[in-house]
């Protein structure tokens, strides 16, 4: 029985088949490739009763992901992050079914680790020596260690306003980091410009190769696999390439062929910043693609992408699931990572807390109602972004005291 039931890969916009066993960029029409396997014989080959005996990270789907054999996997331990409930965030904003799955808890502290894992055991499966990507921080993290993990050579550009501390653990896992004093966008440029003349590099920039996608998918699989092979009614993400949305559709796509769920699709949310929400723009006029977010911003670092390569797949999601798309301000998902770590204990990033916005700005506006079962992806942990709280803690002298109550500030409250 084989590991993986990796067929070939395919194109969503011309539909041109390419062989999955080369390395392989985007299609010769510049869409991205999506893997594609032969259902049929997974069907016949293991069942979610075969997956629950085995061990807990991402590759106990090793049947619906591309590495052939199994001595190929890269590991950090990544996989089966917790799909906590957070009772108190959602009795506040009336969503009482609410679920988060927290994707802090990965190598690295994100849910880059995913992609990274498979993309990385892919690439040195095909004879890869070195990758060259563009990032926003987090991606350049994980793949990184991944590679070193693996034994392979990197390049990483990013933003000089990435969150500090990617840069460090690039550094660490011996990456050639470069900074770029512009946006995601001049990253890339740079990584292509350097690959073309670098042989042996390949380019893994957000969907510029088949398997990230493919790793990521995974968080669709643990939310079914968690719910007990089920879907909830909504899934909420928060978008900047979209890799993850995407991969969670795509997940459960295969995850409806194979007869290991069924019913209709979750309802798929795309949250963005009001400071770049290309995608929340295209939405709302309908449109099968989005034109590029001038001057991006938001603290929400990982989601400052003013224009995705497979926008069209993230709006085509949307639309197919009668999703929608939220844009939500920095004042709202900064204070509302605060109150999810004072009413849930759990220090979300500031992305993770966008979802949280979007559910509320969605249960205020009826799109969601109290009835409906909520699952918010965390993307990672709040211990990347330290600056986003404010820590007001008094220094005391050593012969000072402590007030006999907690001042005010201290209390717990909730706002409205
Ligand atoms: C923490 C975090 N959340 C979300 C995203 C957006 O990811 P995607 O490309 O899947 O839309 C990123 C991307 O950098 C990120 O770092
Ligand atoms: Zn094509």
């Amino acid at each position: 029985m084989p590991y993986s039931a990796l067929s070939h890969l395919d194109c969503p916009r011309c539909g041109t088949r390419h062989d999955a066993d080369r390395v392989q960029g985007t299609c010769s029409c510049g869409s991205p490739l999506l893997a594609r396997y032969d259902l049929r014989q997974v069907a016949g080959q293991a069942g979610p009763r075969d997956i629950a005996g085995r061990p807990a990270d991402l590759w106990r789907y090793h049947e619906l992901l591309p590495v052939r054999e199994a001595a190929r996997v890269v590991s950090l331990g990544e996989g089966m992050t917790p799909l906590l409930p957070v009772p108190r965030i959602g009795g506040a904003f009336g969503v009482p079914d609410l679920l988060m799955k927290d994707e802090g808890l990965l190598p690295t502290g994100t849910f880059k680790a995913r992609g990274a894992a498979v993309g990385v055991s892919r690439a040195a499966e095909l004879g890869v020596a070195a990758i060259a990507m563009p990032t926003n921080g987090n991606a350049g993290a994980a793949w990184s260690a991944y590679a070193a993990r693996a034994g392979m050579r990197s390049l990483v550009v990013m933003p000089v306003a990435a969150p500090r501390i990617t840069r460090a653990e690039c550094a660490a896992a011996g990456a050639e980091l470069y900074l770029v004093d512009g946006l995601i966008g001049d990253a890339a440029r740079l990584v292509a410009e350097a690959v073309a003349r670098r042989p042996g590099y390949q380019n893994v920039a957000t969907l510029t190769e088949p398997y990230r996608i493919e790793g990521k998918k995974t968080m669709g699989l643990e939310i079914a696999e968690q719910l007990g092979w089920r879907m909830p009614g909504v899934i909420v993400y928060p978008t900047g390439g979209g890799v993850g949305i995407i991969g969670i559709y795509k997940a459960l796509r295969e995850l409806l062929e194979l007869g290991w769920v069924s019913g209709d699709l979750p309802r798929l949310v795309a949250v963005q910043s009001t400071g770049c929400a290309p995608i929340v723009r295209a939405f709302q006029a309908g449109a099968a693609a989005s034109e590029p977010w001038p001057d991006a911003k938001t603290v929400a670092f990982g989601i400052t992408v003013p224009k995705a390569l497979g926008d069209f797949l993230i709006l085509e999601a949307l639309y197919a699931t009668a999703g929608t798309a939220v844009a939500v301000t920095e004042e709202a998902l900064l204070a509302d990572q605060r109150l999810v770590a004072r009413l849930e204990g759990s220090f979300i990033c500031p992305e993770g807390a966008a979802c949280v916005t979007a559910v509320r700005q969605l249960r205020e506006s009826g799109w969601l109602s109290g009835l409906d079962e909520v699952v918010v992806l965390n993307t990672g942990t709040g211990l990347i972004y330290p600056d986003t709280v404010p820590d007001r803690a008094p220094v005391l002298s050593p012969s000072g005291s402590i007030p006999p109550r907690p001042p005010d500030s201290f209390t717990l409250s909730v706002p409205d």
